[in-house]
């Protein structure tokens, strides 16, 4: 399993040693959440912070825009050095075109759907992206409960990239813990996001080693 932890349940006023326990410890990804207050409720932080963040982070960048218009900024992740942009479905409409300039900037390309979004939309695009971002709560707040139908959307979304032989990885993002994650990861997935239960423990590097399961 790969453990992708969320930024945002990080302390502010320390980031610096909440990074060194992620260059520690066994985590493959760090997730890096940003809000416009536009299409999600909530404002998280932006690009000056990241620069700061990305320099001192030895893990994969794995970068989610809760944002509109998201494809202004293919740019700015690019020169964090990101490993993984992932763009909302529901804030592109022409997710064709903003895949392929993620592609051309150099990124792998995820495309991420909100919990009302059904995975059949994915159909026309599942063979261009690198990576489906299931949302597993409503996005814009860390520490929130786990909507229980995503575990069915999780084995359609498996079976949808298996019918089509796409290579898609599939992430899931919101009320991971060490009660959802072994359902998640028998469903079939391959990255999980956590924030609060990661950053919210006394012994976080021993709780990512829990979620790699391995
Ligand atoms: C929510 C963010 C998540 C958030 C998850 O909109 O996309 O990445 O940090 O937080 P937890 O793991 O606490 O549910
Ligand atoms: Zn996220």
């Amino acid at each position: 399993m790969i453990v992708s932890p969320s930024l945002l349940s990080a302390n502010f006023i320390d980031l610096k040693s909440d990074i060194d326990m992620i260059n520690r410890s066994d985590a493959q990804w760090l997730h890096l959440d940003v809000m416009d207050g536009v299409f999600v409720p909530n404002i998280s932080f932006g690009f000056p912070v990241l620069k700061a963040v990305a320099k001192h982070c030895e893990k994969k960048l794995d970068v989610h825009l809760m944002i509109v218009e998201p494809w202004k900024f293919i740019n700015e992740v690019k020169n964090l050095g990101a490993y993984m942009m992932n763009v909302h479905y529901e804030a592109c409409p022409h997710l064709h075109r903003t895949i392929q300039q993620i592609h051309d900037a150099g990124m792998k390309a995820g495309v991420t759907l909100n919990p009302h979004t059904p995975v059949s939309v994915l159909e026309e695009i599942i063979q261009d992206v690198d990576m489906v971002l299931l949302m597993t709560v409503n996005p814009g707040y860390g520490g929130q409960k786990f909507i229980e139908h995503s575990i069915e959307k999780v084995k359609r979304l498996r079976k949808l990239i298996s019918d089509t032989g796409s290579h898609a990885l599939i992430e899931v993002d919101g009320g991971v813990n060490g009660e959802t994650a072994p359902r998640l990861a028998a469903a079939g997935v391959d990255v999980l996001v956590a924030g609060s239960y990661v950053f919210g423990n006394d012994n976080p590097e021993k709780v990512i080693k829990e979620l790699r399961g391995e």
